[in-house]
């Protein structure tokens, strides 16, 4: 039988094709890009890449959440197929190796085995699921979890956007991608494996080529409204203020030391700030943020949870506003199968690659999908350990290491 064999070079292609849609350049030569969930950017790359599926002879179908699914046929034409993908949406200061490597690698494997003439026992599919990113439309995983059966249809087509209310029913219709496919899926897949590059710093500071993820971290996202009461900056005494911009302020630092007090992995970010009027010379009248923290302990994040509650609840006393919370997401956190999770170790092995287990500080689709089936995922290096940040990189060697193992393991699962 002939070997099938990865080219590298057409997967850097193909990424850097994708990364051209809604591209960004930095001052020193480093370069991203920006396809938030259901945008017109979004849309453009959900085109390139169904050309692309179909140009490799995939069953392209939509799904109502607008889950784009090609599948490549297996002699068991009735088997649950084997399963890998991610997404293309991007965050705004996206890199061009966040989830589109994951997307990009399954049709690397599959033109990879198209060029061999191999013929797997069950049918592959390469997934790209809508709004992973979940910065425009919360909760992240959103396509994933109604795939999974995680969010009713219904519930998360309503789902307002943080930048203009539009639902996420209104912005799939507009960009053509409110597709017909019953989501969940009739018959879930056999397995899903996802290639993803780490996010983070271990694998590079530890010269490691494969990530061989055993879990995902709990996340929390919460959204906090404060109102207050606008007043000139230069007449109002402090002691009469009422003011939102200050509370925003202290619940930043608040949660900064709140990590400081429970201690790793706990991590914590205000992300999103928003001010009304947002002028120089006005005590705000409202205040908007977001508060982003996860830790791989439940029980631990909860109890951050309840401090920060604790906390807003004192804060609005002392600065007599109004504070309103709102949950954006909440994940607790995720265990692969194990046995899967000893595949992506073993292939790694065979194949002579250098690998470590670890858990996942980012979330990600396989943690939606394990509740259907069997998953696991690759993880490759990323330099300086950073993403959602135009400068994000991962060298071509560990994006031919981490699509090897892919290849090897997809394979594996579809000979059964
Ligand atoms: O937020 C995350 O962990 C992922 O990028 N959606
Ligand atoms: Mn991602
Ligand atoms: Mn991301």
């Amino acid at each position: 039988m002939t070997v099938a064999t990865i080219d590298v070079s057409r997967l850097g292609q193909r990424l850097d094709a994708l990364a051209e849609i809604g591209r960004i350049d930095g001052p020193n030569g480093e370069w991203g890009n920006a396809r938030l969930a259901l945008t017109d950017e979004d849309r453009a790359g959900r085109d390139l890449v169904v050309d692309w599926m179909r140009a490799l002879d995939l069953d392209v179908t939509i799904d109502r959440i607008g889950n784009i699914v090609g599948v490549r046929a297996g002699r068991g034409a009735d088997l649950a197929p084997v399963m890998t993908g991610s997404h293309i949406d991007t965050v705004g200061t996206g890199g061009r190796f966040d989830g589109t490597l994951g997307v990009l690698a399954g049709l690397e494997v599959i033109e990879a085995l198209n060029d061999a003439d191999i013929v797997t026992e069950r049918p592959l599919a390469v997934a790209v699921f809508t709004d992973e990113e979940g910065s425009r439309f919360p909760p992240d995983m959103l396509g994933s979890l109604v795939y999974a059966g995680g969010m009713p249809l219904e519930a998360a087509l309503a789902i307002e956007a943080v930048d203009n209310q539009a639902t996420i029913g209104d912005e799939l219709g507009r960009i053509g991608y409110a597709g017909p496919g019953p989501c969940p899926p009739l018959q879930p897949p056999h397995a899903f494996v996802e290639l993803h590059i780490e996010q983070g710093p271990v694998l590079e500071a530890e010269g490691i080529e494969i990530g061989v993820v055993t879990d995902v971290q709990g996340i929390s996202w919460t959204e906090v409204s404060i109102v207050g009461r606008s007043a000139h900056a230069g007449t109002t005494p402090m002691a009469m203020r009422r003011d939102p911009g200050f509370a925003a302020g202290a619940i930043a630092t608040f949660v900064r030391d709140l990590t400081r007090r429970i201690g790793p992995p706990l991590v914590a970010t205000v992300g999103r700030v928003e001010l009304v009027p947002n002028l120089v010379n006005v005590v705000p009248a409202r205040a908007t943020l977001t508060v982003d923290m996860r830790h791989t302990d439940d029980a631990q994040l909860a109890a951050a949870d309840a401090l920060l509650t604790t906390y807003l609840e004192e804060l609005a006393v002392a600065e007599q506003v109004e504070i309103a919370t709102r949950s954006l997401a909440s994940f607790g956190s995720v265990r692969f199968d194990p046995s899967m999770v000893e595949r992506i170790a073993s292939s790694a092995e065979r194949l002579g690659y250098s690998h470590r287990r670890m858990v996942s500080g980012a979330g990600h689709d396989a943690q939606m999908l394990a509740r259907i089936c069997p998953s696991s995922m690759i993880f490759v290096p990323s330099v300086d350990g950073l993403s959602h940040n135009i400068a994000e990189y991962t060298k071509p060697e560990h994006l031919e290491a981490g699509t090897a193992v892919l290849l090897d393991v997809l394979l594996d699962l579809a000979s059964m």
